[in-house]
């Protein structure tokens, strides 16, 4: 009953529609260009694929989507690329019923190894002489992690079920059994059967517009030519509908969302042109954008062609769309050149917010994209006081031994990466840095590459032995120490500075109707006013605020959820109705966690928690209850 209350409760705020809330060279390498073994000299620890003997090269799927059972079922055949002593090649799988494997019609022996909890199990198949393509019929299972299936009641329209998945870290191998690494690039096709009123999209190009009817429902085709790491192999089904926004971009989302969602990415054409300025030819042919039920538990990820998006970004008044200009930037840093093992998350994550803020520069101002670099910075602050200075989560080439690589993810990877940029930025000049970060993307395109081979390489490509300039950087420092480096660039914000002068005045005693300005502020102004309020303040000073400023009401979901932090350490009791509405009409993990933390960390608040997670668990994707069942047992180690 609870379960199907709540269920309602999320599709409701998603029924609304303002939800108050180069490749410079296009052409990817041939197939017979590429040689068996990767260009890559770290192992994977987080794969079980041995690609130096065997690697798989393209991956065609044959899959129906069961919404009764919560399975895809069907087969997965895979190119490989030999060495000529290699006799097995060994494939990751999770969960996954392999019921056959089979070489140009004969079966073939294979084997499962032991489940490891974290990497799942390995899929041993023999292969037969100068066989290089096999074929693996098998289903996914109920619980595949990659995979949320949602009841009609979690959508938007509420009368049609839904599925998608989420590939990154080394969730893939839950619906693909592949070589699931970063440093094994593949090409894709695939053939998905779905109910007859549901589409499929997938990031990658569709070969029928319309889908295709077939005795068993309605087939959709796509292809993918150029070779991806197969974290960004993405798929979705449900009742969706397109608008075009530009030439080569546009928006895909259920039918009662799509006037809000192309509303608020209109900017979508001027963002890839914006890109193309900066960094070279777009190479992936379209760029659009999903905007997904409530339960994604991302702002953003960046598959290729087709961006998915949390439907939390839909403010109204485009306030929130840096996300967009942080997927984009995806295509080159991350898409096209990729972490080859999770260690170097940073060269995806660091790169990507040093040339969305770039992008948020071209396409708003420099004003926008220097509040937006304050509050990250504010919060890579918080984050190393969080884990302290001398952790070694805050180290960017990051020790992942025996851990799931999502434990390892932080803002460290994102801002701590992309300061280091703005600090080689600073010191060599932008001329210069943009026909380095050009060359970056031109020299290594669709390879992975290690934080080691990123460093030989800005030593050729940018130091060029210069030894001062390095010492003077402190390169190894940045990549390889702890903490933040003492020549770390600071960015400043005249407007956010004036909000600081607003917070110190109220926060020693001036009436919020005081703050003259606030009335015209952006979003990102609302952030950081509530961001930069002192720990403690009187219910007076909360009542003040939340009548004079509306807060508790607010739709725009940052500024809800800075609201909320605030109500809750201070325990402003006419604001947890709508903390309780926030956590159960929206998963995206960035929200949830701290609100959760907050909450978990307060005498009042530990019940208040366990009766709401309860009641929203069930709504959330397995990445955000993998994050939060810890947190709300009391076993969470951060
Ligand atoms: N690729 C990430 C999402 C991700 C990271 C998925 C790690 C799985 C493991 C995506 O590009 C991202 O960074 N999303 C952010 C938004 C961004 C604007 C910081 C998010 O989801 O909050
Ligand atoms: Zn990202």
């Amino acid at each position: 009953m609870l379960r199907h209350a709540s269920a309602l409760v999320l599709a409701s705020a998603v029924g609304c529609a303002t939800i108050a809330f180069g490749c410079r060279t296009a052409e990817p390498p041939a197939e017979t260009d590429r040689p068996v073994t990767t260009s890559t000299p770290e192992r994977d620890i987080h794969s079980y694929a041995r690609p130096h003997e065997v690697r798989v090269t393209h991956v065609a799927l044959d899959l129906h989507a069961d919404f009764d059972r919560k399975i895809l079922n069907g087969t997965a055949t895979l190119q490989l690329h030999r060495s000529p002593s290699a006799s097995t090649v060994v494939l990751d799988t999770k969960g996954l019923d392999i019921q056959r494997v089979s070489a140009a019609g004969t079966d073939v022996k294979f084997s499962l190894g032991d489940d490891d909890r974290i990497l799942g199990r390995p899929l041993t198949i023999e292969l037969p002489a100068s066989v290089n393509e096999i074929t693996i019929a098998y289903r996914t299972s109920p619980e595949a992690a990659a995979l949320q299936w949602l009841q009609p009641s979690q959508t938007a329209g509420g009368r049609r079920p839904y599925l998608f998945s989420q590939g990154q870290a080394i969730l893939t191998r839950t619906w693909i059994p592949t070589q699931d690494s970063p440093g094994v690039r593949q090409t894709y096709s695939a053939r998905i059967t779905v109910p007859r009123d549901l589409r499929a999209v997938m990031s990658a190009e569709q070969l029928t517009p319309t889908g295709v009817e077939t005795p068993t429902g309605r087939a959709w085709d796509f292809r993918l030519t150029q070779p991806i790491p197969p974290y960004l192999i993405a798929i979705a089904v449900g009742d969706l509908a397109f608008r075009r926004v530009g030439a080569r971009t546009g928006v895909y989302t259920e039918p009662a969302m799509l006037d809000a969602a192309a509303n608020e990415l209109v900017d979508l054409e001027k963002m890839v042109a914006a890109a193309e300025t900066l960094l070279g030819p777009y190479g992936w042919g379209r760029f659009d954008v999903l905007v997904l039920p409530p339960s994604f538990p991302f702002g953003g990820m960046e598959n290729p062609r087709l961006t998915f998006a949390t439907p939390t970004i839909i403010a109204g008044d485009r306030s929130l769309v840096s996300l967009i200009a942080h997927e984009l930037a995806h295509s080159w840093s991350g898409n096209l050149v990729t972490n080859a093992t999770w260690s170097g998350f940073w060269l995806n994550e660091g790169f990507t917010t040093y040339v969305e803020s770039r992008l948020m520069e071209v396409l708003y101002g420099v004003d926008r994209a220097r509040m937006l670099q304050v509050l990250d910075r504010r919060s890579l602050d918080a984050e190393i006081k969080r884990l302290g200075p001398t952790h070694k989560d805050t180290i960017l080439d990051l020790d992942l031994s025996g851990r799931d690589p999502d434990d390892g993810v932080s803002d460290i990877a994102y801002e701590k990466g992309a300061t280091f940029l703005r600090t080689i930025e600073h010191a060599v000049g932008r001329k210069t840095f943009d026909a380095y970060l050009r060359g970056y993307f031109d020299r290594h395109a669709f390879q992975s590459i290690t934080t080691a081979q990123f460093l030989a390489d800005l030593r050729q490509h940018l130091l060029r032995g210069d030894r001062q300039l390095e010492e003077r950087l402190k390169v190894e420092e940045w990549l390889y120490k702890p903490g933040l480096p003492d020549n770390a660039v600071v960015p400043t914000s005249d407007a956010l500075a004036r909000v600081e002068q607003d917070v110190n005045a109220f926060a020693e005693g001036a009436a919020a109707s005081s703050i003259t300005d606030a009335s015209a502020w952006s979003t990102q102004e609302w952030q950081h006013f509530l961001v930069s309020l002192p720990e403690k303040l009187t219910t007076a000073q909360l009542t003040d605020l939340d009548r004079t400023f509306r807060l508790t009401e607010r739709h725009n979901s940052e500024v809800l959820f800075a609201w909320l932090r605030v109500t809750i350490r201070n325990r402003y009791e006419p604001a947890m109705p709508a903390l309780e509405r926030f956590l159960t009409s929206q998963g995206r993990r960035k929200f949830l966690k701290p609100l959760y933390e907050d909450l978990m960390k307060t005498d009042w608040g530990k019940d208040e928690a366990r009766r709401i997670y309860a009641r929203a668990r069930p709504l959330y994707h397995s990445v955000s209850t993998n994050t939060l069942d810890p947190i709300i047992s009391g076993k969470s180690s951060s």
